[in-house]
């Protein structure tokens, strides 16, 4: 017979989206429940921390119901209640921590706490492992997000068995995460909020060879992102080009009026606009692709993992698709669902850490800047 899974609970609450999953057995995930705060924060154009915890408490227990009963099993069944301990806005951390650690205490279940980045990690190695594969460690790990634009060096140690993975920091962004610097660009543009998925969008209608974007210099770790820089160059290039603005007020108000599809959003995008979105799409994914690229060779890593709500770019996926090819190196992505927040990467890291026999208290405290290396 083979042993039973572990049935992890997952929640997730350190940013804008409240999300409780059940996974089994760390792959095969019963449930997978988000609850997007992104329309309460539109109108702001990016996250609200005071808004984001207040909904997180109006949202969490319907949630966790949710993801529960979807999974067809009570809270009684569960092995244990992983949750995010940090990175993120403390506000949100807390709302999560805090239901996670009454959970786990009245169930009389162990309490597992999660690093959001290793959450990330984990959506990856969750959807490979669930289609038959596994990502060849040592590997380069990048996560692209919101919040984050760092890259590790994701390693195992000890032999069968026994097996943690490890990470050690590689590098990361000085300043804007790249999924900052889409938000920021599709501010400037009349383009709303979130900017990732319509600059996606839209890129595909430009000529990414239009316009070129100077390459940040880094000195010190050669690693590190700068993303500020490009978002500057955007901000320039409209200052320099002031019969822009008229359709960027014509977004705007088309935005207001809740029309918010890529096709709307199009009509009122002149050729101009579509080359600038499409060449600082290119400059973006181009720079992350290199840097990438650069630390699996410095680290004869065997596979590339690339996790965060900026994986879901399809410019992104083609470029890593391709350069992986090139250099005969795998690359893994987690599906669009699971690159942005979401609790089943949390059940995931929770179960690895779950089974190497990590256990968190009542005295388990949320931590805003809490680093995975
Ligand atoms: O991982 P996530 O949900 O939250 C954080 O931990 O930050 O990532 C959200 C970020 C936003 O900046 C959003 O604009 C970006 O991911 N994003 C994208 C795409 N979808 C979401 N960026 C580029 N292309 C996309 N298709
Ligand atoms: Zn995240």
């Amino acid at each position: 017979m083979t042993p039973r899974e572990y049935l992890i609970l997952g929640i997730e609450s350190s940013c804008d989206e409240t999300a409780a999953a059940v996974v089994a057995g760390g792959r095969h995930i019963l449930s997978n429940v988000v609850a997007s705060q992104t329309d309460i924060h539109r109108k702001y154009g990016g996250v609200v921390p005071e808004l984001a915890s207040r909904e997180h408490l109006r949202q969490i227990v319907p949630v966790v119901r949710e993801a529960v009963e979807q999974a067809k099993i009570t809270l009684g069944d569960v092995d244990a209640v992983a949750v995010t301990q940090g990175p993120g806005l403390v506000g949100a951390l807390l709302v999560g921590v805090t239901y996670g650690k009454v959970l786990a205490l009245s169930l009389g279940k162990p309490l597992v706490a999660v690093n959001h980045l290793e959450g990330h990690v984990h959506a990856v190695l969750l959807e490979a492992r669930a289609a038959g594969s596994e990502p060849r460690l040592p590997a380069v790990c990048l996560i692209v997000s919101g919040g984050h634009t760092i890259l590790y060096h994701v390693k195992s140690e000890g032999s069968n068995g026994a097996t943690r993975v490890s990470y050690a920091r590689i590098g990361g962004t000085r300043d804007d995460a790249a999924g900052e610097a889409y938000d920021k660009v599709a501010r400037m543009l009349g383009l709303g909020y979130p900017g990732g998925p319509i600059i996606d969008r839209l890129a595909a209608h430009g000529n990414p060879q239009a316009m070129r974007f100077s390459e940040p210099k880094m000195h010190g770790n050669s690693y590190d992102f700068s993303f500020s820089g490009i978002k500057t160059a955007v901000l320039y290039y409209l200052r320099r080009n002031p019969q822009l603005e008229p359709e960027i007020q014509a977004r705007r108000d088309a935005l207001a009026r809740g029309e918010r599809s890529a096709d709307s959003l199009r009509a009122l995008s002149s050729p101009a606009t579509l080359d600038l979105i499409a060449s600082f799409q290119r400059a973006v994914v181009t720079n992350l692709v290199a840097q990438t690229f650069a630390a699996t060779e410095h680290h004869t890593a065997h596979s590339v993992l690339v996790s965060g709500g900026v994986a879901a770019n399809s410019e992104l996926r083609r470029a890593f698709e391709a350069e992986s090819a090139r250099r005969g190196i795998e690359s893994y992505f987690p599906s669009r669902a699971l690159s942005t927040d979401n609790a089943a990467m949390i059940a995931a890291a929770g179960h690895a850490r779950f089974v190497a026999g990590d256990r968190a208290d009542s005295s388990l405290n949320a931590e805003a800047n809490l680093p995975l290396a």
